[in-house]
């Protein structure tokens, strides 16, 4: 069976996640790495990642979720908030709902990211006039600072080869 790796990140979080799930999978079998394109298609098993834009995968993502038939699917991303697993799941779902029936979704794997500095400049300026209201946007953000990881990669390991032991990539 082959496998694609397709994924959109703008600020390299979720590339790593790519990068990672690379790594554990045999070379041979990855027919495609990258952006969302038609190429990717031709793989049996499809590894897609997308950061989080307004609770939800990129449109590109989404675009290419919605012409996917007859794959394997197993959904990888990252996300400014969150650091729970139950928002993780919330984007997860919202993400799955754009995989048209007849596909299979076979897992998935989410974590915290960070975000750009600019981010931080426009939580400060809130916590001018609201403090209240910017003290946990301004922990999320220095929280979210140094992911994804070791651990979060760790964690991606374990799901990706959980996986491998259900379906063959040999
Ligand atoms: C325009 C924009 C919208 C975003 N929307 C969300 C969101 O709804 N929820 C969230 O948790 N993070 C959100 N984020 C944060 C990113 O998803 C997060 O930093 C992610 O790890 C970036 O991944 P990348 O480095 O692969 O691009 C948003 C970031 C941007 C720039």
């Amino acid at each position: 069976m082959s496998y694609a790796i397709i994924y959109s990140s703008n600020t390299g979080n979720t590339a790593k996640l790519a990068e990672c799930i690379k790594h554990i999978l045999p070379s041979d079998k990855l027919i495609y790495f990258g952006a969302p394109a038609d190429e990717a298609m031709q793989a049996d098993i499809l590894f897609v990642g997308s950061w989080t834009d307004k609770g939800t995968c990129s449109p590109e993502v989404a675009e290419f979720l919605n012409g996917l038939e007859n794959k394997q699917i197993y959904l990888f991303g990252t996300a400014g908030f969150g650091d729970s697993s139950a928002y993780f799941d919330e984007i997860e779902k919202r993400m799955a709902q754009n995989i048209p029936s007849g596909n299979v979704l076979l897992g998935y794997y989410l974590c915290q990211g960070k975000m750009p500095q600019s981010v931080r400049t426009r939580y400060e300026a809130i916590a001018q006039t609201d403090p209240k209201k910017a003290q946990p946007m301004l922990d999320n953000f220095d929280r979210a600072l140094s992911h994804p990881n070791q651990d979060d990669l760790e964690e991606l390991k374990k799901s990706v080869c959980n996986l491998l032991k259900k379906i063959c990539l040999a």
